[in-house]
């Protein structure tokens, strides 16, 4: 890789997280422990709910969510098509169907219409994607699930921190679910969080992130010491540990200040991109406040000589790296063959799909690093005007 190559994403590592590490490396105590109830705790009160459960990945806390919902085979679960296919992948999990549906033009996020008519008795639970960082319709996803009794279990994998009407995202549903993968915007390495108002559930989910071991059993008996415990289901090994917290107890302490940071990014993107007429913006509504994860941007293909790949390349001969956010669920192998969909069923996300590109957004972005991608995305794309 060239030295003045550009990143797609580095995550905002500083001292702070180099001293946290050493501290916990001399503790001695490396795997979950004290940090992990600390982060847990510093978390729920960032966020502003009563139970935050640290585990290895978003997918976990997915998983881990269905288990503690009680999903059957019989079961199906809503998903829309423009996500990571964990989102889906945590339903076939329990032998049960993700309802895999189309997601609205200008947001990206799960279509109400499509959800409507996915519904059906067997619905047991919607996952909205909140797709680069901006809240989905939650007041009209609730409407829904009120009607219909269903659950919803929130894909905040991009939204942290984001607000949907004033209310941080990680309040307001049934459960919700974080990431901390490498490159989102608080990263462990790997990590994520299931945050809930439900002290049931978070307490399920306790239990099954270590092998379904219940420690407060001892408590039961009188003449056990506290190495009591009884395993009460087989659970799952998906604990967190404090290594991973030493990366995001000071990742937690400046998350709004990396989330202004990408906030100033995306204004300056804006601004120099907004008249290009050979891309279109992402469009964000006036009542909800994006993470801004991602900076997606939509080619006009018929405006351009070059496809998506092509432009990619010349962006990298260029020094810039950039995304694709996502290929969509429905047209995975697995998915299209097992469920026997195609774009067909999607016409909204297999249209807008090939004209997407991300482009680079994180704190240690420098003014400059800005400035070229703004003068090499320009120059590229007049570069190949039709
Ligand atoms: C929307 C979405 N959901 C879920 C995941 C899975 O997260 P993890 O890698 O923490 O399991 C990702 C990761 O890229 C994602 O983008």
């Amino acid at each position: 890789m060239k030295n003045d190559f550009l990143l797609f994403h580095k995550p905002f590592i500083s001292e702070d997280e180099v001293n946290e590490i050493v501290d916990t490396v001399r503790s001695g105590w490396i795997s979950m422990g004290p940090k992990t109830i600390r982060f847990e705790n510093n978390f729920s009160e960032y966020i502003g709910v009563s139970k935050s459960v640290a585990v290895s990945s978003w997918t976990a806390a997915g998983h881990l969510t269905l288990e503690a919902f009680g999903i059957k085979p019989e079961d199906e679960v809503i998903v829309p098509t423009m996500t990571f296919p964990a989102t889906a992948e945590i339903v076939c999990y329990f032998g049960a169907k993700p309802v895999i549906v189309d997601v609205d033009e200008d947001t990206l996020n799960i279509s109400l219409e499509a959800v409507e008519k996915a519904i059906t008795p067997k619905t047991k639970v919607i996952i909205p994607v909140h797709y680069a960082g901006q809240p989905c319709d939650l007041d009209e996803i609730h409407d829904i699930s009120r009607k219909h009794g269903i659950k919803v279990l929130e894909d905040a994998a991009h939204a942290l921190p984001a607000d949907y009407k004033g209310k941080r995202i990680g309040t307001i549903s049934d459960v919700t679910c974080f990431s901390f993968y490498a490159t989102k915007t608080l990263s462990t390495g790997e990590g994520g969080m299931i945050c809930t108002n439900d002290e049931e559930i978070a307490e399920r989910c306790k239990i099954m992130r270590l092998h379904g071991i219940n420690r407060d059993a001892w408590k039961r008996y009188t003449e056990s010491g506290s190495w009591y415990y009884e395993v009460v289901a087989p659970g799952y090994k998906y604990n967190f540990t404090d290594l991973q917290a030493s990366l995001g107890l000071p990742q937690l302490k400046k998350v709004d200040t990396m989330w202004d940071s990408r906030k100033k990014i995306a204004a300056r993107y804006t601004q120099a991109l907004k008249d290009l007429d050979s891309i279109q913006l992402h469009t964000i509504k006036p009542d909800r406040d994006s993470s801004w994860h991602l900076f997606p941007i939509r080619l006009h293909l018929d405006r351009l000589t070059k496809n998506r790949a092509q432009l990619i390349n010349e962006l990298r001969e260029k020094n810039v790296g950039v995304g694709v956010h996502f290929m969509p669920v429905h047209q995975h192998l697995y998915y299209s063959e097992t469920f026997n969909i195609s774009d067909d069923d999607y016409p909204v996300a297999s249209a807008v799909f090939p004209r997407l590109m991300s482009l680079p957004i994180y704190p240690g972005m420098t003014d400059e690093n800005v400035d070229r991608v703004i003068d090499v995305i320009i120059d590229t794309l007049n570069k190949f005007k039709k």
